[in-house]
């Protein structure tokens, strides 16, 4: 009998995995944690270009040169941080960056405090790390920084940050950001800000750890962005101190992104922003007319601010997602986000209004 080890057999299988496996045939997918828009042409372009002129080879590991120097200008205008090109490193899409912190950071026994309920990555990478996953309720659907104080010990290592929120849909309001801000300076821990959803805001604006402490790390990707969740490319930038243990981790599980993706991103973020802007606009329609559904049927869902997820309150969610399920709409039951999620269910409404209406109707008849 082959034994493994406890931190990676101890994990169980995303429940947002499960729900798929049990989709049927005709069954309308809300479960889905990425744009159904394809990715923009004129980037689908530059990485049929980067094949066909040789950018097919290894590429320095933090990433080409061209693309750390737009990402360092892209965190001064849009972040508010600034960080020189070294500071910059590309990975394999968010996941990666993830992976690589929590690496360098956590040590067996480390405290490493997630937004609960927060994105089903955070506690298993910990757990790889070897770190203690201490769940940090949210308050209204997002961390409440007195409640953060309440959970960090001498053991604390990391705290996630993730706004906008997946699953919640929150936004952190800047002045929240600047206290667990000052609270990583305070008692000396690392803020790992996840915001791959930083441009998908329909009220609120998006603010960064990393603008108020250096204690911060921030992770972002072209991922939701740009509908390129498929080409595995993201990026964090954090101090030279961070950098330099960060490559280790990346060296040798990755050597670097891929440089089709890495030329691919480079014409995303210095082209037209206008692809974002259009995805941004429909994401919010489809969000008012899923809010506006689900309430008319009386189920009670905050107004998600950000990303692309509602989380409304349902009761049992394993149940109604379960039921719901058989009803032919996937959805995600909290309890795959953390132990206080377990009366939602996340919706995603990156899918067509069409299938949102579709879908209310199937809901309709459940809840009503
Ligand atoms: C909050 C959050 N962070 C990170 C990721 C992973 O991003 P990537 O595809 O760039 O690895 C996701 C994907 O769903 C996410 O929702």
């Amino acid at each position: 009998m082959r034994s493994f080890t406890d931190r990676v057999s101890e994990i169980d299988i995303s429940g947002i995995r499960k729900m798929f496996e049990a989709a049927g045939t005709d069954s309308i997918n809300l479960g889905l944690g990425e744009p159904d828009f394809p990715t923009p042409g004129h980037i689908c372009d530059a990485a049929i270009d980067a094949i066909r002129s040789g950018h097919t080879k290894y590429t320095p590991g933090a990433g080409i040169p061209e693309l750390r120097n737009v990402l360092s200008e892209k965190f001064l205008r849009d972040n508010n941080i600034s960080v020189s090109p070294d500071e910059v490193m590309v990975t394999s899409g968010a996941s990666e960056a993830l992976h690589i912190a929590m690496q360098a950071l956590v040590e067996p026994g480390d405290d490493v405090l997630v937004p609960d309920p927060g994105f089903v990555s955070y506690s298993a990478l910990s757990q790889i790390a070897g770190g203690r996953v201490i769940g940090v309720p949210l308050v209204d659907l997002v961390l409440d920084p007195d409640v953060v104080a309440e959970h960090i010990t001498q053991n604390t290592k990391v705290l996630i940050v993730n706004s906008p929120s997946n699953p919640c849909g929150s936004v952190q309001s800047r002045k929240e950001i600047q206290a667990l801000s000052e609270l990583a300076e305070d008692y000396d821990f690392t803020i790992l800000s996840d915001e791959v959803y930083e441009f998908f805001i329909y009220e609120g604006e998006h603010a960064s750890p990393a603008e108020f402490t250096d204690n911060a790390v921030t992770v972002n990707a072209a991922s939701k962005t740009y509908s390129m969740t498929g080409w595995r490319l993201g990026y964090l930038a954090a101090r030279m101190g961070y950098i330099e243990q960060f490559h280790k981790v990346h060296q040798y599980v990755q050597a670097c992104a891929n440089s089709v993706a890495q030329a691919a991103a480079l014409a995303a973020i210095t082209g037209s922003q206008d692809c974002v802007g259009d995805m941004r606009k429909a994401f919010k329609a489809r969000r008012d007319i899923l809010l506006k559904g689900l309430r008319e049927m009386g189920v009670e869902c905050p107004t998600p601010a950000g990303a692309f997820y509602a989380f409304p309150r349902v009761g049992d969610g394993d149940r109604i997602a379960s039921e719901l399920a058989d009803r032919g709409v996937i959805t995600v039951p909290g309890s795959a986000f953390g132990e206080h999620a377990r009366d939602h269910i996340r919706i995603s409404y990156a899918t067509s209004e069409s299938n949102i209406v579709r879908a209310l109707e199937r809901m309709r008849d459940f809840f009503m």
